[in-house]
């Protein structure tokens, strides 16, 4: 019996269709190898870089003169609580500003001051304006210039297809698997490296910024094929998404809106970023400003739908039409016009700072030929990603991932890929057609509300113990998980795939958090709240024969010491 319906063969294979994603196939393409680049939604469409709205940091100094690449490298790091690779920030900031001009060459237009400059606003935890932008839809223009150059490069694009299974043989990858929902094809790909671009896993939690995709597949992928991930504890909660109404809740509000000029406060109208960081206040970085809400919130100075005011009302009608129109309007749509009244707003889970160790050319440090760019992969963030940041790393890790991939896929040839492994990867998925009831999305939103209760913005041992409980029960639960037969628009059937990785990336998380016994970042632990310094320790997963490997590394630090 045949088991898979078509096979596909690349020099490099990108799986991820977003900033990261589309910059290393581009890298990758104009290396002269043959690059397939395969998207679970639709390219350029879906994935987190064309909702990203506030901007891109590079330290040109065109507003602020005094702006460096040295203080961005040390506000990073600072934000980061000294976890970061500093080796990787160091290439961060370098090439953050040539990045984004190429961007422009690639058709992207961002906002100026005068013709030869951009326009840099205020972002949390940075010195000076450094985040370049375009308006608050600064992603969606980016994600149309990539498309647009990958298109022109040629790399070859297949939308709507998910990658279930890295394969490996001798240490290496050989190809994957993949599930195409549109044409009901299960997929083999074979090649001779693979950048990994998924993003994030922002849909373990109930209350999210992030789209639908965003599963935390990569994360998986990348664990089951013996890679190495570091900081998956490290989840960050964007301060200010939408609480009302509820169908918007979780939605991102930029921070360009407190960039701006947007201040907070709670129902009693105190503004209370003075109580939790006079200084910085609303610029704070956003692990600060996020328990500044939540505590607001949680000892009852929340508004009645359950946040905080978020007010730009003292700004110039102009500038919020101009530089947050997406904002106004996203309000409007729910009837708030927030020229004259306050938003709501309360924390969502919005970026891993975790992901695959690398090393700084984005290649796995446990497979040669795996490379991964963007979110997914982890490191540079450290315990806290400063806003802006995330732009300016699909861009700059995005060309080293797909440079590299591309390189390495020149030294070898093809694999063979045995057909034990294809077996074994058809019985997982397909399994699920002989379930016993289950629909996914039962075990799914109980998994969102017990990583948001329990591994959230606050946690202790007993969260974290009574999580893995949980996550355990659940995983038992995915064996009675039933789908309809049949591939072609098989929703349930991808989100039991889905499923399955989000289960195991759960794992990752509540295992680092529990082990370390420190508040740091985004990592906040009500039995251990202070930072402690014997804890400047990254945390790296990994899987053995008897199950998940949770250990701790000294970070890479080059020249700024806690
Ligand atoms: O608030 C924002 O616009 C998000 C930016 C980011 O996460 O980098």
């Amino acid at each position: 019996m045949e088991l898979v319906d078509d096979v596909y063969q690349c020099d490099v294979l990108v799986v991820g269709g977003g900033g990261a994603g589309a910059r290393a196939a581009i890298e990758a393409r104009k290396q002269n190898v043959d690059v397939l680049l395969v998207v679970k939604g639709l390219f350029g469409r879906s994935g987190c870089t064309v909702m990203a709205e506030g901007g891109y940091n590079a330290a040109f100094g065109f507003v602020d003169p005094e702006d460096s690449q040295q203080l961005h490298f040390e506000d990073t790091v600072i934000g980061g609580r000294f976890l970061n690779n500093q080796r990787l920030v160091e290439i961060l900031v370098r090439d953050a500003p040539k990045r984004i001009i190429e961007l422009e060459q690639f058709g992207a237009a961002f906002d100026r001051i005068e013709p030869e400059k951009f326009d840099q606003r205020y972002f949390g935890g940075q010195r000076f304006r450094r985040t370049v932008h375009r308006g608050d839809r600064t992603g969606h223009e980016m994600m149309s210039a990539l498309k647009e150059e990958a298109y022109r490069v040629g790399v070859e694009v297949l939308e709507e297809v998910a990658i279930t299974r890295l394969l490996t043989g001798d240490g290496r990858l050989t190809g994957a698997t993949g599930l195409d929902l549109i044409h009901g094809r299960f997929l083999l790909f074979k090649a001779k490296a693979i950048v990994l671009a998924t993003g994030g896993a922002g849909r373990l939690y109930s209350i999210t910024t992030n789209p639908y995709q965003k599963t935390g597949d990569g994360y998986a992928l990348a664990y089951n094929a013996g890679a190495e991930l570091i900081d998956m504890e490290m989840v960050q909660f964007h301060p200010t998404g939408m609480v009302y109404p509820p169908s918007a809740s979780g939605l991102l509000v930029t921070e360009a809106v407190r960039g701006e000029g947007g201040k907070l406060y709670n129902a009693k109208g105190e503004r209370f970023m003075a109580r939790y960081d006079p200084e910085r206040m609303e610029l704070s970085t956003r692990d600060v400003v996020t328990r500044a809400i939540f505590t607001e919130i949680s000892q009852g100075r929340g508004t009645p739908n359950g946040g905080v005011y978020l007010d730009l009302t003292h700004v110039p009608d102009e500038v919020i039409e101009q530089k947050l129109g997406t904002m106004l309007k996203q309000f409007l749509d729910v009837g708030v016009d927030i020229r004259r009244e306050p938003m709501e707003v309360s924390p969502s889970a919005h970026h891993f700072m975790g992901g695959v160790r690398t090393h700084e050319d984005c290649r796995s440090t446990r497979l040669r030929n795996l490379f991964a760019c963007g979110e997914v992969n982890g490191g540079v963030h450290g315990a806290n990603r400063l806003g802006g940041n995330s732009l300016a790393e699909t861009q700059v890790f995005g060309a080293i991932a797909g440079k590299n991939a591309a390189e390495e896929a020149k030294r070898h040839g093809y694999a063979s890929v045995p057909r034990k492994a294809l077996e074994e990867e058809h019985d997982r998925i397909f399994r699920f057609e002989s379930g016993e009831g289950v629909l996914p999305y039962e075990v799914r939103s109980r998994l969102q509300r017990t990583m948001w209760e329990k591994v959230g913005i606050v946690r202790s041992r007993q969260s974290l113990e009574e999580a893995l409980r949980e996550i355990a029960q659940l995983r038992s639960r995915l064996n009675e998980v039933t789908v309809e037969a049949g591939l072609r628009y098989n929703l349930q059937l991808l989100a039991a795939v889905e499923l399955d990785n989000m289960l195991l990336v759960a794992e990752m998380i509540a295992r680092s958090a529990l082990l370390r016994t420190e508040s740091r970042g985004a990592h906040f632990r009500s039995d251990y709240p202070e930072e402690d310094p014997r804890w400047v320790k990254n945390i790296v997963v990994s899987r053995a024969a008897d199950g998940m490997v949770v250990k701790t590394v000294d970070p890479v630090i080059t020249t700024l010491a806690p």
